[in-house]
């Protein structure tokens, strides 16, 4: 364990990795920790979790991440996340005309349910539309061929919300933050040493560098551009975002509706009491923006040229509706965007040391757009890494992943089982200048 307690620690990101990190590390004695965040507020608008809410669900395919996340989900309950966290329930299914794939993940995230005690008494199978309906009475669309299952030890958490509540807190615990112009990093600083290079701090796009004995990069869909050594490991990607602005009365309707997710189509969630917005994102296989120089997806710069709500992901939006809200089916869709995360080809986070660093700067990534459920408790894998005797990561799936040189060859993720559909370059999807942008 090379760090001190009183060591500059700087954390670039004050997305959901990184203010999670801020608290961890506060809440260990660490007392010299800085933020570093290039919007001007937090939660802020390139983190993918700045919006309304995100699925909180505790079954995976892969018994890891399930415990990790019954981890999760009791520290969702203690009091800095509590107010923050909506225990709904999921309603998990695949409609009557979902590929075979998309009914083979379903199968496998219920078996999982049903296979862990602490989740198995919380499941309600859904054999049909009825079931569907019984679960959920304010589902009135035909429901055509819907069948899943109900986890009611599921919900969702406000993620905006929960980014500026434990901004607050770090804040109040002493982290220094540094937003805006202060805050925009525009390089990671290395030094010579005796025995090779070591992370000297960074350096903000204002031109001051800043110095400290470590620095954590929780870039989010930005860490490729800072880190560059982790080259096609980190994939950023995006998926689209939509909501619909709904009444007052209708608000109060559908309250306390469960998380509703057809495989094949997309999800939605309880509508935003304080905004009446309803949110819901299509399930696809994303879009990715590649340099053709070096074969490596970045994130778009500005947030406009994400300000849109590509065609083909509309069409199944408006299905989705049709088939569970058809009231809504013709709304239009408001505050569309698309949010781009840090993909890795098999869904595993990174969260490691950049090799032959003398430990001196780490890299939480990865990912793979299903972080934030893990928000209470990210940070515990910092300050579990910074004890490591060895200063090993000793979980093997999280360690540094060195790209492969075949850079451009890599199926960017497009196959993992619970993603349906191939990835799509952004470029392709652009809507023409004419158009609703
Ligand atoms: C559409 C969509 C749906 C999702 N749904 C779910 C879900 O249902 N459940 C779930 O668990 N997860 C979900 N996720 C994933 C979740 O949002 C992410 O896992 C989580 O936000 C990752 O946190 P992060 O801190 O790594 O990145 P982010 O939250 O994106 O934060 C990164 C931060 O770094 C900042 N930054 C980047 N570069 C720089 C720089 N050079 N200088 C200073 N600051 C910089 C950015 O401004 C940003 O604030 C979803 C993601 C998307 C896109
Ligand atoms: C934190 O570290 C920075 C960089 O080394 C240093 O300038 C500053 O004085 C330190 N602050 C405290 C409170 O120790
Ligand atoms: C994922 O990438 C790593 C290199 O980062 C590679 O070793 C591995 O084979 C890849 N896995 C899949 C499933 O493509």
């Amino acid at each position: 364990m090379g760090i001190s307690k009183s060591d500059a620690i700087i954390i670039v990101g004050g997305g959901a990795f990184g203010l999670s990190t801020a608290l961890h590390l506060s809440q260990k004695g660490y007392t010299n920790i800085s933020v570093f965040e290039k919007d001007d507020n937090i939660p802020p608008r390139f983190s993918a979790a700045n919006d309304l809410n995100k699925i909180v669900r505790a079954e995976y395919e892969d018994p890891f991440y399930t415990d990790l996340t019954i981890k999760a989900i009791a520290a969702w309950k203690t009091p800095l996340f509590a107010p923050h966290f909506h225990q709904t329930g999921f309603l998990h299914c695949v409609s009557g005309a979902a590929p075979e794939k998309a009914v083979d993940t379903l199968n496998r995230f219920q078996a999982s349910a049903e296979k862990h005690p602490d989740i198995k008494p919380h499941v309600v199978p859904l054999e049909n539309e009825k079931d569907v309906r019984q679960a959920c009475w304010q589902l009135d669309g035909e429901l055509t061929g819907w069948h899943g299952y109900l986890n009611r030890y599921d919900g969702y958490a406000h993620s905006g919300n929960a980014l500026a509540a434990i901004y607050r807190a770090t804040q109040a615990a002493g982290v220094r933050f540094f937003l805006g112009a202060q805050g925009a990093v525009s390089e990671v600083v290395y030094a010579s040493t005796l025995t090779g290079r070591k992370c000297a701090g960074i350096r903000t796009k204002n031109g001051r560098f800043h110095p400290s004995a470590l620095v954590i990069v929780a870039a989010g869909a930005g860490a490729g551009r800072l880190v560059p050594e982790i080259g096609t490991s980190i994939v950023a990607k995006s998926w689209s975002v939509a909501h619909v602005q709904l009444t007052d009365e209708e608000t109060s309707a559908l309250r306390g509706i469960p998380v509703t997710y057809a495989r094949d189509l997309g999800f939605f969630f309880e509508p935003d009491p304080k905004t009446n917005l309803l949110k819901l994102c299509p399930m696809g296989g994303g879009y990715i923006n590649t340099d053709p120089k070096t074969g490596v997806s970045h994130a778009p710069e500005t947030l406009s040229e994400s300000a849109f709500l590509p065609e083909a992901d509309e069409k199944q939006l408006r299905q989705l509706l049709a088939q569970t809200l058809p009231s809504l089916a013709n709304r239009p869709f408001v505050r569309n965007s698309l949010c781009w995360f840090a993909d890795t080809n098999n869904s595993d986070f990174i969260v490691d040391y950049i090799p032959n660093m003398a430990e001196s700067i780490i890299l939480l990534s990865g990912d793979s757009g299903h972080g934030f459920k893990m928000f209470p408790i990210v940070g515990s894998f910092i300050t579990d890494l910074l004890e490591s005797p060895d200063n090993r990561q000793s979980i093997t799936r999280w360690r540094w992943k060195q790209p492969s040189s075949d850079a451009g060859k890599e199926d960017w993720g497009g196959d993992v089982s619970w993603r349906l559909g191939q990835s799509k370059e952004f470029a392709s999807i652009l809507p023409s200048k004419a158009s609703k942008l």
